[in-house]
């Protein structure tokens, strides 16, 4: 699956499922626009772990310091990124963060944070990449929810509202661009092991492995790889969908 010549956008591109996606399309042939809130900060944009694997497989890799909830730093990253490459092709809104808590403790900081940064944040991307990619009449956009999404969590209300919306925007996209060249799909990953999981207990863990088919917790390159087929030319015909990546603990 090649995306030689190809220029991705991916948000919360420094650690976990992003940085998979971004290193795992480096490898496919595509340059990378990172953008996360931590560059600038945390950490140095340029010297950023992602960006050094990016160009390790001889690929060019932009850092971009992005919150994806301040729509002037969306603009500015995605403008960035065509006045490096000339382009942006695929757009992956990965950015999200979790603020789990059972409804009747819930702030209403809580609830906002969460859907600014998940569903905000990807609408935000998807109004900034709009016009470059329906003037290339060419645009990959793949928005990473989460089986809960769909199924519901209790203490994640907030969390599971935030992703089952992406998968709403993921749907309209798909209707609204789609006479552009334009596909719009969404990736539910289950449990996949990153910092955002590291607090699970283990009996919660042992719980998932027992009752996933596959008898895992999922893997970044998991996602990554299910990201790497709706970007290529293998899933041109493929839109408004989304992509279940759980190991069957859903099914
Ligand atoms: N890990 C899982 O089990 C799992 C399951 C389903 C869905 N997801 C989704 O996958 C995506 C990535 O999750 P992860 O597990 O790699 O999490 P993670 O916490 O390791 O990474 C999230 C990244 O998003 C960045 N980010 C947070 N807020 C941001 C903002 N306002 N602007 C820009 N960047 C921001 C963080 O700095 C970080 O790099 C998230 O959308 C998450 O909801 C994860």
């Amino acid at each position: 699956m090649s995306l030689d010549g190809r220029v991705a956008l991916v948000t919360g591109a420094s650690r976990g499922i992003g940085k998979a996606i971004a290193l795992r399309f480096a490898e496919a042939g595509a340059d990378l626009a990172c953008a996360d809130v931590v560059y600038g900060s945390a950490s140095e944009p340029g010297r950023d772990a992602t960006a050094e694997g990016v160009r390790s497989a001889g690929r060019k890799a932009l850092c971009i310091p992005c919150d994806v909830v301040q729509y002037e730093q969306v603009k500015a990253a995605v403008e960035g990124t065509l006045r490096e490459f000339g382009r942006v092709d695929i757009l992956v809104n990965n950015a999200g963060i979790a603020r789990d808590r059972l409804i009747l403790r819930m702030t209403d900081d809580d609830w906002e944070q969460v859907m600014h940064v998940n569903l905000k944040g990807a609408y935000h991307l998807i109004k900034a990449v709009a016009r470059p990619m329906m003037k290339a009449r060419y645009g990959r956009i793949i928005n990473i929810a989460s089986v809960v999404g769909i199924s519901g969590q209790a203490g994640q209300a907030n969390y599971a509202a935030s992703k089952a919306g992406l998968i709403g925007l993921t749907r309209s996209v798909a209707k609204e661009f789609g006479g552009r060249g334009i596909t719009c799909n969404a990736i539910a990953p289950g449990y996949i092991e990153t910092d955002m999981t590291e607090d699970l207990s283990e009996e919660m863990r042992n719980q998932i492995v027992q009752n996933a088919p596959l008898q895992r917790l999922g893997h970044t390159d998991d996602v990554a790889g299910a990201a790497l087929f709706l970007a290529g030319d293998d899933a041109s015909y493929i839109t408004g969908q989304v992509l279940v990546v759980d190991g069957g603990l859903t099914l």
